[in-house]
Formats: C-alpha cells, sequence, structure tokens
C-alpha cells in the first residue's frame, strides 16, 4: 500500500526518525575503554524517567517480561507470597508467572476496565499480621483495558498497615509518558520496555530497584542466573554489562532519553499525551457516543483507549477492516475483552494530525462494519477538544501571539509556526 501504515497499537509505538538514524551503527567492542560512556550516561539519565536519586535503574536485553521475571526471581524466596490484583490481560500474565515460578498468589480479582482497588490491598494487608506476603504487585496502566491505577495509594496502602512487603509496579504502558515516581511512591521495582513510551523497537528491558529490592535480593534464595540482578549491577558499576548488549538499541535509547529529557522535558512530554488522551477521548465518548472498557474518568489512561463495540458488532472486524482497507493498525481486545473492544494507542512520537488520521480510519472502519455512527463526528470532536485547548500551555500561546502580531502588521516576518 502507499503511504505510511498507521501505527495505533498501544505499543510497539512510531519510532521518531532520528531515533532509527541513531540505531544506524556499526558494531564496535563492548568492552573497550570507550564503552563505559554511553552505558554509565544511559542508565544516570535513566534516573530522571524513573524519577529516583537512591534507585538503581538496569537494562536487561529482554522485553518487559523479562523485568517483570527479574523482579520475582531476584528479591523472592521460593514459596513466597505475593498479593496482586488481576483487572486485564497483563495483571493476569504477571500473577500467571507468579505461580508458573511457584510462588503462592493471594489474587484480588477486580472487573475488568477498573483498576488496583487500593481498599482491597489495605484489608488484605492488615489481615496478614505476620507479613507473609512479601511482595505486593501493582499494574500501574492496563494496556488491555486502558486503565490506569493509583500506584501512591498502594504505597499509603502499605504504610498504613505498617506492612513492609515489597512494591513492585509494572510501569510498561506508562513509563516516559505517564508520570511516575519511583522514589515519591516508595517503588521497590519498576519493570518497564523500550517499546512504548521510549519510542524504541522492543529489545531492551528497562527497569530499576530500590536499595531495599538489592538488599532483598542479596539474601534471597529464588534461582535465576541471566536476571541474576547482582551479576548486571556488578559490570553496570564499571559501564559494562554481564554479556553482549544490544548496541543499536543503546544507541537508539540515547537519543532517545535526548528527545524526552533535553528536547520535550519529561513533564512536556506527559502533558502532551495527557493532551492527546483527551482528544481521543472526546472522539469515543462525545462524537461516537460509545463507552471506553474503563469504567470511570479516574481510571482513564492517557496512553491507550479501549473502546467497547456495540452488541452484534465484532471488534475484531473493525480492527481487521481498518488495516486491510486503511493501513491502519490499532489494538485486539484481549482474552476476556476480545472481540468487545478494539484499542486505541496514543503513546510515543505522536500529534494532534497523526491522531487525527487514526480517528478518522477508525470511524471509517467501523461504519464499514456496520456500527451507527455520526460519520466525521469522533474526528470533529477531537478537533473541538484540541483547537479548544493548549498541550503545553506557556508554548502554544507564544506560537499564537506571534501570528496575531503578524496578522495585524501584515508582515510574515518573525512567524515561526
Ligand atoms: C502493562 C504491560 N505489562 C507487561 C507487558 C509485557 O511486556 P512485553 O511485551 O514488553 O514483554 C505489556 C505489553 O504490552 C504491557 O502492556
Amino acid at each position: 500500500m502507499a503511504g505510511r501504515n498507521f501505527l495505533f497499537v498501544p505499543g510497539p509505538t512510531n519510532v521518531p526518525d532520528r531515533v532509527q538514524r541513531a540505531m544506524v551503527v556499526a558494531m564496535e567492542d563492548h568492552r573497550s575503554s570507550k564503552f563505559p560512556e554511553l552505558t554509565l550516561a544511559a542508565l544516570s539519565e535513566l534516573r530522571k524517567v524513573f524519577k529516583t536519586e537512591r534507585g538503581t535503574p538496569m537494562i536487561f536485553p529482554s522485553s518487559g517480561t523479562g523485568c517483570w521475571e527479574a523482579a520475582l526471581t531476584n528479591c523472592l524466596n521460593p514459596g513466597d507470597k505475593v498479593l496482586a490484583a488481576r483487572f486485564g490481560q497483563f495483571t493476569h500474565l504477571w500473577i500467571d508467572m507468579v505461580q508458573r515460578l511457584g510462588f503462592e498468589a493471594e489474587i484480588l480479582d477486580s472487573d475488568w476496565g477498573t483498576g488496583a482497588p487500593v481498599d482491597r490491598y489495605l484489608a488484605s494487608l492488615e489481615a496478614d499480621p505476620k507479613h507473609r506476603i512479601k511482595a505486593v504487585l501493582v499494574c500501574h496502566n492496563e494496556t488491555a483495558t486502558g486503565v490506569t491505577s493509583d500506584v501512591a495509594g498502594v504505597r499509603k496502602a502499605l504504610d498504613a498497615a505498617r506492612h513492609p512487603a515489597l512494591l513492585f509496579v509494572d510501569a510498561v504502558s506508562s513509563l516516559a509518558s505517564i508520570d511516575f515516581r519511583m522514589d515519591e511512591w516508595g517503588v521497590d521495582v519498576c519493570v518497564s520496555g523500550s517499546q512504548k513510551g521510549f519510542m524504541l523497537p522492543a529489545g531492551l528491558g528497562l527497569t530499576c530497584a530500590s536499595e531495599k529490592a538489592l538488599a532483598a535480593s542479596r539474601t534471597a534464595r529464588q534461582p535465576r542466573c541471566y536476571f541474576d540482578y547482582a551479576d548486571m549491577t556488578k559490570a553496570n558499576a564499571t559501564g559494562y554489562f554481564p554479556y553482549t548488549p544490544n548496541l543499536p538499541l543503546l544507541y537508539g535509547l540515547r537519543e532517545s532519553l535526548r528527545m524526552l529529557l533535553d528536547d520535550e522535558g519529561l513533564e512536556n512530554v506527559f502533558a502532551r499525551h495527557r493532551y492527546l488522551a483527551a482528544g481521543v477521548r472526546a472522539a469515543v465518548l462525545e462524537g461516537w457516543k460509545l463507552p471506553l472498557c474503563a469504567q470511570a474518568p479516574e481510571w482513564w489512561s492517557d496512553t491507550v483507549s479501549a473502546i467497547v463495540v456495540p452488541e452484534g458488532i465484532n471488534g475484531a472486524h473493525v480492527i481487521d477492516v481498518a488495516f486491510r482497507r486503511y493501513n491502519l493498525a490499532l489494538g485486539a481486545g484481549l482474552s476476556k475483552v476480545a472481540g468487545r473492544v478494539f484499542r486505541i494507542g496514543h503513546l510515543g512520537d505522536l500529534n494532534e494530525l497523526m491522531v487525527l488520521g487514526a480517528l478518522a480510519g477508525a470511524e471509517m472502519a467501523m461504519l464499514d462494519v456496520g456500527v451507527r455512527i455520526e460519520p466525521g463526528s469522533g474526528v470533529a470532536a477531537a478537533q473541538r477538544y484540541w483547537r479548544a485547548h493548549d498541550p503545553v500551555p506557556h508554548q502554544r500561546v507564544a506560537h499564537r501571539e506571534v501570528v496575531y502580531a503578524s496578522h495585524s502588521t501584515g508582515s510574515t516576518e518573525g512567524v515561526k509556526g
């Protein structure tokens, strides 16, 4: 098909051209005396993304799933009990891993479309005076349902119950897109990956462990080898890796960190995601008049929206028509919500017009399979939202002033936008 494929799955996300170019590198000796410059700078910059001064970031050659496994196997002992809520496919899969690795899971099953039930976490922690629960698992952003959870609330529950369990957070589809605060929220292990907010291909497991988690790992007896924190932190201390690292991805990471931290600024990145997400929600709720899977505004995710299709319509059909006819990749409904939803990923390297392309394509695909929506209604609602709001207020105001000034003088001098 001519033109670009519109990639609107919630990861992998678009890789910006400059990140692509940064990854076109000749292979080099990863044991050279120069190599540590790359590693040490990346690890130090990653601290800013995790918002930690005390934590230790690590880069594993894996996707996010590898870092789930690393968290469990490094910090726990065989048979240990963990507490976790399940309200979507990714919360389900992490719990499944807990069980397959031989740990015991206390599961808080919640409706898909809701998020971490802080009060039930608290009740379980209070009901555990002997502190058998060794780790509490929370998914910051459940990608399957488009739900963001209150990680700080779960930390408060741990503190209120005076419970010493470690707090493990899955931030695979939130880190570098939605505000995440490792130190402030007392997170012990944060798990993420390269292919979402970091705008890279999959292949780097980005994780960060607190001092408490690293202390636990020094005595924890659960077998691990490839994902051993001790091997990784020992090699990283001098700027090396315990095995051959993926060089192109590390150069790509360096470029993506420059974009996130130096060029746009992390807080502006969060504001842009919030603003784009609000436009998508205007399209879904006001334009198409369809419900989101996320049951209440408190759960709305700024990186992915799962849209519930009307009775009698198969969400997979919408996705297939969007892909085959309009070259638009939308996210599928997974497991329990298969066929009932389709997802629009709105994270990474995106702006209004790119998202409008996805909304227009989704609209056409829905009309083609018989969803009764008003043609153009979603696109119009998103446009209305974005025209009435500023993504990062001070930047847009400055830009508008320049435009108005040039109109009043009839001159185009100084027009930047
Ligand atoms: C919330 C969440 N957790 C974990 C994963 C698994 O990560 P990966 O596919 O990078 O292994 C994903 C993948 O989409 C995810 O969205």
